[in-house]
C-alpha cells in the first residue's frame, strides 16, 4: 500500500486525486488531507477514505461545528489547523508521497516539510517552483526524494525522457491551449473575470485559469520545466496547440522529436505521478481515436497580445529574486483581478512595475526568496490601489 497525503483536497486537482486513489484503493490509502475552507467536502473525503489527520484554515465558515462533527464522526482523526498546522500534518504523518494541490506560495513551507521528512513530491504547484526552484531540487536530492510532475506538459516531458540521456535534449516544447482569448482582436482591457474564467478545453481553479488566459501560465510552467529538467530557459519553447491532444515534446540532438498524447484529463498525470514507475489502467481517460481527431493545429504564441508571458522569460533570465517577484505580484494581481477591482490588462502592468522596482535583488536561499515574495506582494497591493483609484 502507498500512503498518501493530498494538500488541496478540495480544489480541482485535490478532487481528481481523491477520484484515483477510490480507483487504486487496494493499492492507495490516503492518510492526510487538507483544505481551506470546504468541510463538506473534506467530511465526504474523511468518510470515504479514514485519514489519520487532516488540516483547515480556522477561519473556515462552521469551524467549531466541525470539530464537533469530526469528534463524534471520526474521533481518531488527528485535527491540525492553519499554515504551521500544514507543516506538523505533513511532517508528523508517516506517508511515502505527498500529493502538492494547494494553489500559490502557500505551499512552499508544507513541501519542504514533507522533503525533509523524506516524503516524494507528486508536484501540481507550480508557483513554488518558480519561487524557490533551484533550493527545493537541492533539498529533495540531499534528502534522496523524487519530485514526480503532476502538470501535464512536465508530466509529457517525463514521460518522453524517460530512460534517456538528458544530456542528448536539445530543447523541451512546452504546448499551450492558448486560453480563451488566443484568437481575440478586442479590447483586452474589457475581459471580465467571467470571460476569462471560461477556458476552453480544461476546468480548472480559478487563479490557474485566469494565468491560462493571460498566458502568465505558460511563463510560469516554461520556468517549472528549466528547473525540474536542467535546462536553460531559452532551450524551453512554447507553440500553441488549440486542440490540447499532444502534452508537449522533448526534441533530441538527432532532430527525433518525442511527444505524449492522450484527451486532455488532469487524472492521467495525476495517476502517473502516484503509481511511477508502473503504469495502471484508468477508467477514466477516453482512449485516443486519431482517425476521429479532424486537425492538430500549432501557432507561435504572440508575446505582444500575451505580455505575461514575455515578462516571465525575462524574470528567468535575470534569476535571483526574480522570479519569485513575478509570482507573488502575479498572485496579488490576479487576486485583485478576480475581485473586481483591477482590470484584466492590469495584471502585466502590475507584476512589470513590481519587477522593475525589484530589479537587481539578487536573493537566493529559502528565507530571503520568502521576505522577497512578501515584499513584492505589499509593493503589488499598493499598485493595486492605485490601478484601483485610476478606475474610479
Ligand atoms: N487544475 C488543474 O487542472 C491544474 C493543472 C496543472 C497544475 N495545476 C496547479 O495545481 C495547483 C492547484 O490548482 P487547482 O486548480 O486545483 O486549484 P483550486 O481548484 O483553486 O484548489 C486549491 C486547493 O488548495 C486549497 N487552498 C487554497 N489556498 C490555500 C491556502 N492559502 N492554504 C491552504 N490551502 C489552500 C483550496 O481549499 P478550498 O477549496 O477549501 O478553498 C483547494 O483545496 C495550482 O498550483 C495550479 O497551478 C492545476
Amino acid at each position: 500500500m502507498k500512503k498518501v497525503i493530498i494538500l488541496g483536497s478540495s480544489g480541482s486537482i485535490g478532487l481528481q486525486t481523491a477520484d484515483i486513489c477510490l480507483q487504486l484503493k487496494d493499492k492507495i490509502s490516503v492518510v492526510g488531507l487538507s483544505v481551506r475552507s470546504k468541510t463538506e467536502v473534506l467530511k465526504k473525503q474523511i468518510k470515504t477514505f479514514k485519514p489519520k489527520a487532516i488540516c483547515l484554515e480556522e477561519s473556515a465558515d462552521n469551524f467549531s461545528n466541525f470539530k464537533n462533527w469530526i469528534k463524534i464522526n471520526s474521533p481518531k482523526t488527528k485535527l491540525f489547523f492553519g499554515a504551521v498546522g500544514l507543516e506538523k500534518l505533513v511532517s508528523s504523518v508517516e506517508a511515502d508521497t505527498l500529493v502538492a494541490a494547494i494553489v500559490g506560495a502557500a505551499a512552499l513551507k508544507p513541501i519542504i516539510a514533507a522533503i525533509k521528512t523524506k516524503k516524494n513530491i507528486a508536484l501540481a504547484n507550480k508557483e513554488i517552483v518558480v519561487m524557490a526552484g533551484a533550493e527545493i531540487m537541492k533539498l529533495a536530492a540531499e534528502n534522496g526524494v523524487s519530485i514526480l510532475p503532476v502538470d501535464s506538459e512536465h508530466s509529457a516531458v517525463f514521460q518522453c525522457s524517460r530512460g534517456e540521456d538528458k544530456k542528448q535534449i536539445k530543447n523541451i516544447i512546452l504546448t499551450a491551449s492558448g486560453g480563451p482569448f488566443y484568437k481575440y482582436d478586442g479590447d483586452f482591457s474589457k475581459i471580465t473575470a467571467d470571460k476569462a474564467l471560461k477556458h476552453p478545453t480544461w476546468k480548472m481553479g480559478r487563479k490557474i485559469t485566469i494565468d491560462s488566459a493571460t498566458l502568465m501560465n505558460k511563463g510560469l510552467e516554461a520556468i517549472e520545466a528549466s528547473v525540474l529538467f536542467g535546462l536553460p530557459i531559452d532551450r524551453i519553447k512554447i507553440v500553441i496547440h488549440p486542440q490540447s491532444i499532444i502534452h508537449s515534446l522533448v526534441e533530441y540532438v538527432d532532430g527525433a522529436a518525442l511527444a505524449q498524447l492522450s484527451n486532455p484529463d488532469m487524472r492521467l498525470p495525476i495517476q502517473y505521478a502516484l503509481t511511477y514507475p508502473r503504469r495502471m489502467p484508468s477508467k477514466f481517460i477516453k482512449p485516443l481515436n486519431l482517425a476521429a481527431l479532424s486537425k492538430l493545429e500549432f501557432f507561435e504564441p504572440d508575446f505582444k497580445k500575451f505580455p505575461c508571458l514575455k515578462l516571465a522569460y525575462s524574470a528567468a533570465n535575470a534569476g535571483g529574486a526574480q522570479p519569485a517577484i513575478l509570482n507573488a505580484a502575479n498572485e496579488t494581481a490576479v487576486e485583485a483581478f478576480l475581485d473586481g477591482r483591477i482590470l484584466f490588462t492590469d495584471i502585466a502592468k502590475i507584476v512589470e512595475k513590481t519587477m522593475k522596482l525589484f530589479k537587481g535583488i539578487k536573493k537566493t536561499g529559502i528565507d530571503s526568496l520568502i521576505e522577497a515574495d512578501l515584499a513584492a506582494r505589499k509593493k503589488a497591493h499598493s499598485l493595486i490601489e492605485s490601478a484601483e483609484s485610476n478606475l474610479k
